[in-house]
């Protein structure tokens, strides 16, 4: 099973589509990550009084925590034009040459997975940034020109779950720089909320809170779960969805209370019984499991750390006491030894 096939992954799967409609449009109907809000509320406010273009933008952290949400919110609260693009599918410095001449004055650029642009493009997008410049060559071989092109004042919003696969060139021309977390279980109550009203589904408070329990702090995966729960409510029930009807819908999801899924248990059982608790590295994981070790790092890890199930060392990943706690496993390893250096 590819991770895109779970029904915990944070990443984007074909149902999510309606997702749009449930999507805030301002900053106002965020909900969870303060932080954020707040300093993008002060950066787009000073932009707007000062008439300039907003500061590029850099968000990260881990898939369906609300990256493009943000670009699409602040597009709007700028009043602007939002042209959406990703890494891996602006191929030459062509393709993004022509994407640049075609932006308009404080238009947003967004550029998902940013982590994954190519070299000779980044090298173009430096100037873009920076000087809002294009610099062109013009004919062949002798007679070549080099020309500098201007460009209008434009804000580039980046976006990636891997922070660190970013070159540091690119990195330095972001002004702001955002990381976004798993939101707390009272923000997931109140997306799972809005969705179930914005979706007429009937839902008792405890119900929210059962599928809330279970997303893992990921607005994608709420959402998802509060649709795979309505069904079974509709076609097991009379169509609310009371804590039992949501407990038992994704137990049936062998979701387990923590929302862990079946792959986050066969990582965790792969470091406790394989590798006796660890510590081991990621690709070893990866290989004994059959999964890819990106997969792993960009999905399964950041909340599998966030639990405090396992630990990075420097060689490699421990699974806690609490891991072994949770899956019932008794931990017999000798108390490790702190280490000062
Ligand atoms: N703060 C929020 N409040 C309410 N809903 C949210 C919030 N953030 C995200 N969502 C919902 O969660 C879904 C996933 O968000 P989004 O697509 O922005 O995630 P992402 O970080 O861009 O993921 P990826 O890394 O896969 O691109 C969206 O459909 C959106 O409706
Ligand atoms: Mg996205």
């Amino acid at each position: 099973m590819s991770d895109a096939d779970r029904m915990v992954s944070g990443q984007k799967r074909p149902e999510d589509r309606v997702d749009n409609a449930l999507r805030p449009r301002r900053l106002d109907e965020m909900t969870g990550q303060p932080r954020v809000v707040e300093n993008l509320r002060i950066l787009i406010e000073a932009a707007k009084g000062r008439s300039e273009a907003l500061d590029h933008v850099l968000l990260y952290g881990p898939p369906g925590l609300g990256k493009t949400t943000f670009a699409h919110v602040i597009s709007n609260e700028m009043d602007v034009n939002i042209r959406i693009t990703a890494g891996p599918s602006i191929e030459r410095a062509g393709d993004l040459a022509a994407i640049l001449t075609h932006l308009r004055q404080g238009d947003v650029l967004f550029i998902d997975e940013i982590h994954r642009l190519g070299r000779a493009v980044e090298e173009i997008l430096y100037p873009a940034m920076e000087d809002f410049a294009l610099d062109i060559v013009i004919g062949k071989g002798p007679s070549a020109k080099n020309v500098r092109l201007n460009l209008p004042r434009f804000t580039v919003i980046g976006a990636t779950t891997r922070l660190a696969l970013l070159t540091a060139p690119l990195r330095a021309r972001f002004g702001a720089v955002y990381r976004l977390d798993f939101y707390d279980i009272d923000a997931i109550c109140e997306i799972v909320e809005r969705a179930a009203s914005m979706l007429a589904v009937s839902i008792e408070e405890d119900g929210t809170h059962e599928i809330a329990k279970r997303a893992r702090g990921t607005p994608r995966v709420a959402l998802r779960l509060l649709k795979r729960v309505r069904d079974y409510a509709e076609v097991r029930a009379d169509g609310k969805i009371t804590p039992d009807v949501a407990s038992e819908a994704l137990d049936l999801l062998e979701i387990d209370p923590l929302g862990l899924d079946d792959i986050d248990r066969r990582v965790l059982l792969a470091i406790i019984e394989k590798f006796e608790g660890g510590p081991v590295g990621l690709d070893t994981i990866a290989a004994s499991i059959s999964e890819e070790s990106d997969t792993i790092m960009d999905v399964y890890e950041p909340y599998l750390l966030q639990l405090g199930f396992i630990e990075r060392t420097p060689r490699g990943r421990m699974a806690t006491r609490r891991a072994y706690a949770h899956l019932g496993i008794e931990d017999n390893r000798p108390p490790r030894q702190t280490s000062l250096f």
